[in-house]
């Protein structure tokens, strides 16, 4: 992938422009570009006489408002722009966000899914189309990549994000801030990339939304941190902070973090937006004793842009007047929003995103489709296939396929699909229709879900309706091979679906193994938002086909997988635990003091008395219907100084009967640090294709900077000692060797 981040201008000439627009300011007008509203009265309709919409509408034609969030399609974003442009005393133009978290209309698999792909092109190339056709609707702005690592399932927003590593998270953050943003911001198929959430909210307590996070400095900088400093490198033009709590400064007014560490070691110039509502939840947080205060503590601490909780309009003029904010501290934040809308090429042609006839040619053009059917592909992981059940005949079978997921062409557009319509989706079933040779049965089974409103505290007390398993069986019985589409809805992940069970909801795990009672020929597709437990199926069932929520191209991309047409490569971004009990469960732990037992029977040592330490299916892990096989490891040189590097190298073989991908993956374990280090640390990897019998050597760099870490000194260095290098088709490596690095 061509390193291309897009060149933010520092120009002098810009500078220029951005000051002389901020010296025509008052104070109120530069309080109003720190203010952000979401849109959600009828635009274009009669004008709002009361209530919120009413002073939202007020605020824009005084020129108080700055962004607005939510706001679909050219018509109401120009009707907007309009106001602001020609009602407003100085006329400065809106930028519009919204959350393309994954595809705009046309959806594309969710986040988790594709970082399964480790395919950075495919990547890119899948924002990029997101961000054309946001752009082409009137968005200058995503809330997106969503660049948390997390290892915990229990928490519902895992499926934003790219998994549990930082090495992955930092690469997949760096395609899609160039994918969204291309080289030029003011291209009108590019939109400005948010990384967020800054910092450290997949790591709330026990996995529950919005909970408490505590980590230590070591994790914050080594893991937390990685991504977003990826996203700076990459040019990312804003950030988001996190609602959360981090180690008691909620992350709204952290100096450290959005000042000291950002704007501060980072040098990010670009501006910072609060999550919805994060600044007056400073109050509830018990660290503002009221909005006002609030104000001033996120201002302080470099929030540039409040989003939705009004205290910035409400309070920052009156705080400057008190003298509790200096007016350079609103200027800074109102320069930076100022300086991407002149980049965006809003105070030029305010309206050169409201296109109509652009709007009508780009969204859901056939050319997005066959982008988000080969991203769905690429995303699928094969977890199992014994008995060769996989691929399918295409011909002469009877194959029955089971499971109200199967049928739902909506769930595979994920949670955050708030511009998609609902029902347009491809369905498993329309998917395996396409293929004419086979007869196709169906059975629903059971529900997943309850209407569109699913939260799994309801999900799991109403849905013990099996009066669906009867037919359901009766149709397995019939079969030569029976399709089981079991797991979660696309609503029961993602904000605010926290799940302190991560097992099948519902009555799924039992349709299962009732269907799998009368026909042991089941292949297991999974469409879910967070890796699962399911040690039954793993223990039970042949075949098992991680299927995520692929978005618009679902139901082709799995049956293209299921028939060989597409031979599966995916590997797995985050561990799938045995239990929830587990959790978090990663495979760059550290050792601990006692790792292994090491008298027979002794129970002193890391492990529980009811359950395994080893996942169900390990980070990097992901079958193929070819095979491949590791040879030859070796190193160019056994150790290298200061300045040096060498060379591992490892031979890949496809001894399988049709060609295929790997991911070649390579890590490296730091056997003595100032800090315990990771038992493996995942520092390269390739995807490479194989035709039958075909070998390639892939070779891997390692210098200072491969295992360099935020040391107990607390800075980033590489220290001298001995290290072990490890290199395979998944986390549980196969082979390994060592060198040193001599200071
Ligand atoms: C939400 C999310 C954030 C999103 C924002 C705007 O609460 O936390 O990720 O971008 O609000 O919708």
């Amino acid at each position: 992938m061509i390193n291309t981040p897009v060149q933010h201008s520092e120009s002098a000439r810009l500078e220029a422009k951005v000051d002389s627009v901020l010296k025509r300011m008052t104070l109120e007008e530069k309080v109003g570009q720190l203010n952000q509203y979401s849109g959600f009265w009828d635009i274009t309709g009669p004008t709002p006489k009361e209530g919120q919409a009413a002073k939202k509408y007020a605020d824009l034609k005084k020129g108080l408002v700055g962004s607005m969030l939510n706001v679909k399609g050219v018509k109401d974003i120009k009707a907007l722009q309009k106001i602001a442009v020609e009602q407003t005393r100085l006329g400065i133009p809106l930028i519009f966000g919204f959350d393309v978290i994954h595809g705009y209309k046309t959806i594309s698999p969710i986040p988790l899914a594709e970082s399964a792909s480790w395919d950075m092109e495919a990547i890119k190339k899948s924002s990029a189309m997101a961000a054309e056709e946001a752009a082409a609707v009137g968005i200058n702005w995503t809330f997106a990549p969503m660049v948390d690592v997390g290892r915990d399932a229990r928490w519902g927003r895992v499926m934003e994000g790219a998994g549990e590593d930082a090495f992955l998270g930092s690469k997949i953050a760096t395609a899609r801030v160039q994918g969204f943003q291309g080289v030029d911001l003011a291209a009108t198929n590019t939109i400005l990339a948010c990384a967020k959430h800054f910092a450290g909210y997949a790591f709330a307590e026990a996995g529950k939304e919005y909970n408490t996070v505590d980590v230590s400095e070591t994790v914050l900088q080594n893991i937390i941190f990685p991504p977003f400093k990826a996203a700076v490198d990459a040019g990312v033009s804003t950030f988001m902070n996190s609602f959360s709590q981090l180690n008691g400064i909620p992350a709204t007014g952290n100096n450290y973090l959005q000042r000291q560490i950002l704007k501060g070691d980072w040098k990010f110039n670009g501006f910072v937006v609060s999550d919805w509502g994060s600044i007056k939840e400073l109050v509830n947080h018990g660290f503002a004793k009221d909005s006002k205060q609030a104000a001033e503590i996120a201002i302080n601490a470099g929030s540039d842009m409040d989003m939705e909780s009004s205290a910035y309009v409400n309070h920052l003029v009156s705080l400057v007047q008190e003298g509790k904010v200096k007016e350079s501290v609103v200027d800074d934040a109102v320069k930076r929003i100022l300086k991407l809308k002149f980049e965006l090429g809003l105070f030029k042609d305010p309206y050169k995103y409201c296109d109509e006839n652009r709007e009508k040619e780009t969204v859901g053009k056939p050319e997005f489709h066959a982008e988000v059917l080969d991203m769905a592909k690429k995303s699928i992981v094969l977890l199992k296939n014994e008995k060769e059940l996989l691929p399918l005949k295409k011909t002469a079978q009877k194959i029955a396929i089971i499971g109200a997921l199967a049928n739902d062409k909506t769930s595979p557009l994920g949670n955050w699909r708030i511009a998609a319509d609902e029902n347009t989706a491809v369905s498993v079933l329309e998917g395996m229709q396409n293929y004419k040779g086979n007869q196709i049965t169906y059975a629903k089974g059971a529900d997943v879900i309850i209407g569109t409103t699913a939260f799994v505290l309801e999900t799991k007390i109403n849905m013990t309706d099996k009066s669906g398993f009867a037919e359901a069986i009766a149709v397995a019985k019939q079969a030569d091979v029976v399709v089981m589409v079991l797991g979660e809805h696309g609503l029961q992940s993602g904000e605010g679906r926290s799940r302190a069970d991560i097992g099948l909801p519902g009555v799924q795990q039992e349709l299962l193994e009732e269907i799998f009672k009368v026909n042991p020929n089941v292949v297991l597709v999974l469409n879910n938002g967070r890796p699962l437990a399911i040690p039954w199926a793993a223990e039970n069932i042949p075949a098992i086909v991680e299927a995520w929520q692929l978005g618009t191209q679902s139901g082709n991309a799995i049956a293209q997988v299921l028939y060989g047409d597409y031979n599966p490569s995916g590997k797995l971004p985050m561990t799938f635990p045995r239990s929830v009990g587990q959790l978090p469960l990663y495979y760059n732990y550290t050792s601990t003091g006692r790792p292994v037992m090491d008298e027979p029977d002794s129970v002193f040592w890391s492990h529980y008395i009811d359950e395994k330490n080893t996942p169900l299916y390990p980070f990097g892990h992901g079958l193929s219907y070819s095979k491949f096989e590791y040879s030859n490891l070796v190193l160019s040189t056994p150790s290298f100084a200061p300045g040096g590097r060498l060379l591992a190298s490892v031979t890949v073989k496809n001894v399988g009967k049709v060609s295929g991908k790997e991911v070649v993956q390579m890590y490296i374990r730091d056997l003595v640090g100032s800090t315990a280090r990771p038992v493996k640390e995942l520092k390269g990897f390739e995807l490479i294709e194989l035709e039958p019998n075909e070998s390639k050597k892939v070779d891997f760099i390692i210098d200072q900077n491969t295992i360099q870490f935020f040391t107990a000194n607390s800075k980033w260095e590489a220290e001298e000692g001995d290290f072990n290098i490890f290199v395979g088709g998944s986390s549980f490596t196969t082979l390994e060797t060592s060198f040193q690095y001599v200071n």
